[in-house]
């Protein structure tokens, strides 16, 4: 069989992530969810658990809106109008009304002129960087991106990369001084909110940095930024790392509607002129079905409620469960990350212990993530705790409970 040599090929390569501790091996399954009641956030039956129930702490759906009546009742109307699919990619008539309409009021909520949406943030990034990179381009990008801009600079045709230590605005402005004279245009990248931290850039600064050396280059320097954790779960009014930041001049913002919108998909606001330049040239929106007519249905449903009152008294109990949550942590002696984005991540420094701790709360029906090495570098291992307003205090009274009475590990 002609397989059998790729079936050894990867059978070795996955008994060496094996071996690195980076295989991420088996998936659970959720097989049902019970709604939240009571002094109950929503519980989670677990295939292959019976019917234990599960409270999930690592969930991005921040606001809860993946089970909102109002957004599931929004996709279900539009189903019925759309059916399940486009169908087509966009310029192929697989542009329906729900698409048109999302895109216009994204734009709106972030003040700026178009947006565009993809299937996910992950193809917004690697679909935009490179018809923005040209081969007179070097991209400055943050040592902790995502992934997704880590793949989208290898997928463009840059004339350099270079990467600045982690949030370190000085060495972003080395790096924007070793460029003078050696390219035409720079494109700073960076994270709004990192995953794995839950920390963000000095907007102010970065943005001042790009506007002071922009007359060196011929073709200047453009900013862009992925908060896809801050978009619907940082802000008064849930605007992101720009409105924590009270700096607004990113050039090019990405983000995703899969997170605290609670739906699936992603998308890009910009000036006009770059989108129009952007739908003749991002292959993975050009050449790949957008998302659903319903899911945008239900994620126009989803940015109503988060730009309204009920929104806005979301995100002021969501900020008020993380501060009340990292405050139990660090009672019962724990180290979190600075900062009141609901990831809190909780330093253990140790693998381990992380892997230990992990499995506990298992046991006791909490689910979490455990980042360890290479995810993240030796001696960060971390818990990564996701607070989400469905949950309610007593849920986090429950989970921080278990945590403090395994403080052995
Ligand atoms: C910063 C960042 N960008 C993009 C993504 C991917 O988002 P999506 O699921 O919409 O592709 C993630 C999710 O892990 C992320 O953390």
């Amino acid at each position: 069989m002609s397989l059998d040599k790729m079936e050894k090929w990867v059978s070795e390569r996955l008994f060496q992530f094996k071996e690195k501790g980076i295989l991420k091996g088996e998936e659970s399954v959720i097989r049902g969810i019970k709604k939240s009641s009571g002094n109950k956030g929503p519980r989670y039956l677990m295939e292959g658990e019976g019917g234990k129930e599960f409270i999930r702490m690592n969930s991005n759906s921040y606001l809860g809106l993946s089970l909102n009546k109002e957004v599931i009742a929004a996709e279900k109307e539009a189903t019925e109008r759309f059916g399940v699919g486009p169908g087509a990619v966009r310029f192929i008539d697989g542009t329906f009304k729900p698409h048109v309409e999302l895109e216009k009021k994204l734009a709106e909520f972030h003040r700026r002129e178009s947006g565009m949406i993809f299937s996910s943030a992950y193809a917004a990034v690697c679909g935009i960087l490179s018809p923005l990179i040209s081969s007179e381009t070097v991209v400055i990008s943050d040592a902790l991106n995502h992934n997704c801009i880590i793949n989208a600079i290898k997928l463009s045709r840059s004339k350099d990369k270079k990467i600045y230590v982690h949030l370190n605005m000085g060495d972003l402005e080395i790096k924007i001084k070793e460029c003078l004279g050696n390219c035409q245009r720079i494109i700073i990248v960076t994270d709004g909110v990192f995953s794995m931290r839950g920390d963000y850039p000095d907007l102010k600064k970065l943005v001042s940095l790009a506007k002071k050396y922009h007359p060196e280059f011929k073709e200047g320097i453009l900013t862009v930024m992925d908060d896809s954790h801050g978009v619907g779960a940082y802000g008064k009014t849930g605007r992101g790392t720009g409105e924590v930041s009270g700096e607004d001049g990113i050039d090019i913002l990405i983000a995703t509607l899969g997170k605290a919108l609670g739906v699936n998909g992603g998308y890009v606001v910009t000036k006009s002129k770059i989108i129009e330049y952007l739908r003749e040239t991002a292959p993975f929106y050009i050449y790949s079905n957008p998302i659903t007519p319903s899911e945008a249905s239900a994620a126009l449903k989803a940015l109503e409620i988060l730009d309204s009152e009920k929104g806005r008294k979301m995100l002021s109990y969501l900020k008020e469960m993380t501060i009340y949550f990292k405050n139990g942590l660090t009672d019962l002696g724990y180290e979190t990350i600075k900062g009141e984005h609901p990831i809190v991540a909780t330093m253990i420094r140790d693998t381990q212990k992380t892997i230990k701790l992990v499995n506990y709360l298992k046991e006791k029906g909490i689910l979490t993530v455990g980042l360890k090495y290479p995810v993240v570098p030796r001696g960060d291992e971390c818990i990564r705790f996701q607070i989400s307003a469905s949950h309610t205090k007593d849920d986090l009274d429950y989970v921080l409970k278990r945590i403090g009475s395994n403080l052995d590990i």
